[in-house]
């Protein structure tokens, strides 16, 4: 399997790897196939995103994944932040081999997550902002 220099740069030295005390949201995937767990702390002021932190119990491109995740996300607004897609965490680091797409709709799915969990603290029902939290990849990953 072959990684880019990008994965192995974002997995050799991951940014943004801790928690958050009091974080404004909190989000937490799973992958039940390869039983990987990524946690998603925001910290969120007036509607932009301050500070991300996140802790992944899993493969290496999950770790590489959650790591540009949280750098495209930092310092952006919470709508900008749920235009994050699996897609552009894939370009951000330069491709990732078929079998480890899952592991950035993981980062995807963790960003929504922990975003939810944000309107749902402040009162918000997070649905009809968020949307369904897409489960799968849509046949790409092997993972349907
Ligand atoms: Fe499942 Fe990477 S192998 S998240």
């Amino acid at each position: 399997m072959l990684y880019s220099e990008k994965v192995m740069e974002h997995f050799a030295n991951p940014h943004n790897v801790g928690e958050i005390e009091n974080a404004d949201g909190i989000g937490e995937v799973g992958n039940e196939k390869c039983g990987d767990i990524m946690k998603m702390y925001l910290k969120i002021n007036a509607g932009i995103i301050e500070d991300v932190k996140f802790k992944t119990f899993g493969c290496g491109a999950a770790i590489a994944t959650s790591s540009i995740a949280t750098d495209m996300i930092k310092g952006k607004s919470v709508e900008e932040a749920l235009k994050l897609s699996n897609k552009a965490v894939v370009e951000a680091l330069e491709g990732l081999p078929p079998a480890k797409i899952h592991c950035s709709v993981l980062a995807e799915q963790a960003v929504k997550t922990a975003i939810a969990d944000y309107y749902t603290k402040q009162g918000i029902d997070p649905l009809p902002i968020v949307g369904e939290i897409p489960e799968h990849c849509h046949g790409d990953c092997g993972n349907d």
